[in-house]
């Protein structure tokens, strides 16, 4: 088996999507469709995969630290892409999977596939059926079934090349190195879009009587370009509805099936229940037995079993322990730590905080770089001032603490085991263990002014 490298097409500027942001980063499911793609390549060329970027390209390159790119100044298309990738892939393979970088259905299973079937053949590409071929490029056979070219939408001549096929180009192509480091300099840009495609390798090779192979897909989704918002939001409709099927399939309790959005990188345990309209994203975890009522958005969040979350909360990369009380109206924003059994109620917020087991922080709060041990009781209004106009300190507070309504806690400060915070204080000491602090000024009572 020749050894096989892929090369992710990512540079293009996406003009139909009628955005500032490039085209593959586009989220699909709160994820950029190039992580789709990438996910979909890596475990089948294992680790040999390179992406070309060029329209952006800094903020692609920042999404995915972890990728290897190559650059293309100036898109001048597909081919001129596949051209600019040729030296980085010169003594790293035989040959390459080329996929174009915006097709976030796409899945392991059809690139193994096409892989496979694309075994033997100098250049093989994928082809999907469709009713309408909109702007697909079109697949000319021959009156043997052979394969002659794919023509491009714009460029499609019934004179020339009969009446409309259905069978189009999907935008994944497997070709020998040295096949195509022969054949790029001979693609030329007269056509069109006055670009250098891809697509012309085909009748290229066919020419030189190469073996040549359009692999049949049928009517496979998981290989549907994304150019517009609108192949967008059908793209990640289907996407969506083969996730919340699959979940409700393995034993999760969807009330709303249709109105939850859950990306496909999360984990969603059966016996987890869901009662309304939700967002679940990134490498969330949500375990069997926890609660998520309506209206609650979450990236890269774990709650654990039997934790119950409320209407409208937002969480980013938090935990929530087991059979914890979050919401409604709460926010936990990075590195929110709730352990076993603690409450957070209606708008607190969180970040870089641990509430200890037990402990309640239930109205009005904002908790920022704090630890709170066990047990531990926040009143309404709390607020850790952590933050100096430069830098951030840390605010901890020990087990079994009672800390007043309205307290102001000026970090860093440090409230003991077991210790009382006075209502209204504005604690600028430590207060150990066992002692009250109390900081506000003296309540006098006069007498009303006569009218
Ligand atoms: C392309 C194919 C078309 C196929 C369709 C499948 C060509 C010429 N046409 O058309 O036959 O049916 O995909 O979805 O290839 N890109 C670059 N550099 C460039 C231009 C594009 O990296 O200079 C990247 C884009 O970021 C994108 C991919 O290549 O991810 C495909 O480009 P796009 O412009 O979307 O091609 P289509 O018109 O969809
Ligand atoms: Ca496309």
């Amino acid at each position: 088996m020749l050894q096989t490298a892929a090369l992710i097409l990512a540079a293009g500027k996406g003009t139909r999507m009628h955005s500032d942001k490039p085209k593959v980063l586009q989220t699909v499911l709160g994820e950029p469709m190039l992580r789709y793609v990438l996910e979909a390549v890596r475990p089948v060329f294992d680790g040999r995969v390179l992406v070309v970027v060029g329209h952006q390209a800094g903020m692609v390159e920042a999404a995915f630290p972890e990728a290897s790119f190559v650059h293309q100044e100036q898109q001048l298309g597909t081919g001129h892409a596949l051209m600019q990738a040729m030296p980085a892939l010169e003594g790293q393979c035989e040959r390459v999977l080329v996929v174009n970088g915006d097709t976030p259905l796409l899945s392991e299973d059809v690139v193994r596939h096409f892989v496979e079937a694309s075994e033997g053949a100098d250049l093989a590409f994928a082809t999907i059926e469709l009713d309408d071929p909109a702007a697909y490029g079109r697949v000319v056979r021959a009156a043997d079934g052979s394969v002659r070219a794919i023509v491009e939408a714009k460029d499609y001549d019934p004179a020339l090349y009969g009446p409309e096929p259905h069978e189009v180009n999907a935008g994944m192509y497997c070709v020998r190195l040295d096949l195509a480091a022969r054949l790029l300099p001979r693609i030329g840009n007269a056509n069109k879009s006055g670009e250098y495609y891809i697509t012309d390798l085909i009748s290229l090779a066919v020419a030189e009587g190469c073996k040549v192979q359009g692999v049949q897909c049928g009517r496979d989704e998981s290989l549907m370009g994304v150019n517009s918002p609108l192949e967008l939001s059908r793209s990640e409709e289907f996407l969506r509805e083969h996730v919340v099927d699959g979940l409700l399939r393995s034993g999760v309790m969807l009330h709303a099936p249709a109105l939850v959005r859950i990306s496909p990188l999360a984990t969603v345990e059966p016996g987890a229940e869901i009662t309304g309209p939700c967002e679940i994203y990134g490498r969330s975890v949500v375990r069997r037995g926890a609660r998520i009522d309506s209206h609650c958005v979450m990236r890269d969040t774990v709650i654990e079993a039997g934790a119950e979350i409320r209407s409208f909360c937002h969480f980013e990369d938090a935990h929530v322990g087991e059979a914890a009380l979050v919401g409604p109206y709460a926010r936990l924003r990075p590195g929110a730590v709730l352990e076993e059994a603690s409450h957070v109620g209606n708008f607190v917020e969180l970040k870089k905080s641990r509430l200890g087991k037990g402990a309640k922080a239930n109205h009005l709060t904002y908790l920022g770089d704090s630890e709170i041990g066990a047990g531990t009781n926040i009143g309404a209004g709390t607020i850790t001032c952590n933050y100096d106009g430069k830098h951030k300190f840390k605010t901890t507070i020990g087990e079994g603490a009672f800390i007043g309504s309205n307290t102001a806690l000026v970090a860093p400060v440090r409230v003991g085991d077991g210790a009382l915070v006075g209502a209204g204080s504005v604690i600028t000491k430590d207060v150990p263990d066992g002692e009250m602090g109390i900081a506000r000024g003296r309540q006098k009572n006069l007498p009303r002014k006569s009218v």
